[in-house]
């Protein structure tokens, strides 16, 4: 069991990461004063609710514990669904002492941490992660759901209370799944970290076979690096947009193909977008941007994209991304393993153009 400290400037919660550790819960919640009295509400999706509701219950059996399921999928994170949420604490009696678990991946991590963080103005919750890629969302804080118009468009900060991540719970996770929260695992370690990139290629196969021993190590260093970045820029004023380090091209896949590709599959091609973008502004040599496809691959990643794509669109998609600033193209690129910079005044051109270079 290793344990990561997350500090945040109001305060610091554990993140505890382990296999076989959900089965301590009880004396992990107590450790942070959730002690007995207090009502919680788990929040999951119908799939982690067949496979693993009944497990966390048992394991709640002294508190007194309400369940609320909703549908898997990005369409459950939704304000509408919020207000049920809502309503169904306020029918229950939770009051600002109740606390919030999410039980699940991203979505439910975010759907669950945004009622938390509205519910009564704001109570306590708790992370217990079921995905790879849940990792990045139990770290920084950032709860939200969509809006018709946009991802993640309405949200807040609200830090968990305590995360536990117990890897015993991804052995049931379907390989797209794996995958996805890989890809985000490399990308921690190619904006910070060489020698975990090395670490990540060495283990490519044990890690995508889900070895526990090798995940609880990923995943401690992957979400150190994450903690680090975003206790250095908590608000995202600087810094922490190098977290965004193959997503301003990852999120156009994912659009333009209606999610066909998984978030990490865009983050993965993305990656190589800014590469190739890095290489084409001079910044890095083409050698540099074979080793990065080539370490991609290694995951069973997509480092290329469908040539019937249109750059156009795809760039018209990009423009209209809520992380680029008016007539400033920015985007994180990267300078050599491990490394990226925040670069401005990227033309549309060079946009354009690899677009066309990134086709396979
Ligand atoms: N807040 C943040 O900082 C942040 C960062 C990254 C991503 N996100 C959000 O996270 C979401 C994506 O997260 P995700 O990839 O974990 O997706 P997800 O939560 O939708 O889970 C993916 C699928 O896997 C299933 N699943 C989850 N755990 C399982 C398990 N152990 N076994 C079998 N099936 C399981 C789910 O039911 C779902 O169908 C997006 O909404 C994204 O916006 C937030
Ligand atoms: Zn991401």
């Amino acid at each position: 069991m290793k344990i990561l400290e997350v500090k945040t400037t109001q305060r610091q919660y554990p993140m505890i990461i382990g296999t076989d550790v959900v089965n301590n819960i009880e004396d992990f919640l107590k450790s942070v004063s959730i002690t007995t009295n207090r009502k919680l509400l788990l929040i999951t999706d119908q799939q982690i609710e067949k496979l693993y509701g009944d497990k966390v219950r048992k394991l709640l059996l002294n508190y007194n514990l309400f369940s609320y399921v909703v549908s898997q999928g990005e369409n459950s994170k939704s304000l509408s669904q919020i207000e049920k949420i809502i309503t169904y604490a306020i029918e229950n009696g939770l009051d600002r002492s109740s606390v919030i678990i999410a039980l699940g991946g991203g979505m439910i991590g975010d759907l669950a941490g945004f009622a938390a963080a509205i519910y009564m103005r704001g109570i306590e919750f708790v992370q217990i992660p079921t995905t790879i890629l849940a990792h990045d969302s139990s770290i920084g804080g950032k709860v939200a759901v969509n809006h018709s118009l946009g991802k993640n468009m309405i949200g807040a900060f609200h830090q968990p209370k305590l995360v536990i991540y117990d890897t015993s719970f991804l052995k049931t996770l379907p390989i797209k799944e794996v995958k996805s929260g890989l890809a985000e695992l490399i990308k921690h370690g190619l904006i910070k970290d060489k020698e975990f990139v090395e670490w990540l290629v060495k283990y490519s196969v044990e890690l995508t076979q889900l070895r526990v021993d090798y995940l609880n190590e990923a995943l401690y260093r992957g979400s150190k690096i994450k903690a680090d970045v975003v206790y250095e820029d908590e608000h995202e004023l600087g810094i922490r947009a190098i977290l965004n380090f193959g997503h301003t091209f990852g999120h156009v896949i994912e659009s333009i193909s209606n999610y066909q590709y998984s978030h990490g599959e865009g983050v993965a091609i993305g990656m190589i977008y800014a590469a190739r973008i890095a290489n084409e502004m001079g910044l890095i040599s083409y050698d540099l941007v074979e080793q990065y496809i080539a370490l991609i691959q290694k995951f069973g990643l997509p480092t290329t994209i469908p040539t019937h794509y249109q750059a156009t669109e795809m760039l018209a998609i990009m423009l209209r991304d809520k992380k680029f600033e008016q007539h400033q193209i920015r985007m994180v690129l990267p300078t050599e393993i491990g490394k990226v910079e925040i670069v401005k005044g990227i033309s549309k051109e060079f946009l354009l153009k690899v677009m066309e270079d990134v086709k396979g």
